[in-house]
């Protein structure tokens, strides 16, 4: 990925904000339970997670309820989809939001990473730990 960015619905694209309600229709907990992919990942409940690309935040409260002595860094590249991921998980202390391009992480730090988008019957292995760009 470049910094150039495209929006849109197609492959390639970023996932319009216009758009972002459509993420949290309540037909998607059928098939894609938040509660049960982060627990998927097994937290301890002390972590720091970075949740890159957190949209409108439909697996932020999931992962705030599970990081209660953690934090929890929202993180997006459009800044209307955080408000809303904001507005969704509310304020509590190790919470925090931030406006950015992941291709450009302004973090110095160790991420534990996980693609939202793989849910646990995917088969696909595990959450692993990542360094950062910076
Ligand atoms: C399809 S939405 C999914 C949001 C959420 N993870 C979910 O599953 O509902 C993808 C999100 O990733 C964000 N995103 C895409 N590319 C990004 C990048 N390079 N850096 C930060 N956020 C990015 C978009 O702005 C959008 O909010």
């Amino acid at each position: 990925m470049t910094d150039r960015v495209e929006f849109g619905l197609g492959k390639g694209k970023v996932f319009p904000h216009q758009k972002a309600r459509s993420l949290l229709h309540p037909v998607r907990r059928l098939i894609q339970s938040p509660q049960a992919l982060v627990r998927w990942i097994g937290l301890r409940g002390d972590e720091t997670v970075l949740e890159l690309g957190c949209g409108p935040g439909y697996f932020s409260i999931a992962l705030r309820d599970a990081t209660p002595r953690g934090r929890l860094v929202l993180f997006d590249l459009q800044p209307e989809m955080l408000s809303m991921a904001v507005e969704r998980t509310g304020s509590r202390s190790g919470l925090a939001a931030v406006t950015g391009n992941a291709v450009a992480l302004p973090f110095t730090c160790l991420v534990r990473s996980t693609s939202c988008s793989s849910p646990p019957s995917s088969g696909k292995s595990r959450p692993a730990w990542h360094p950062c760009r910076k």
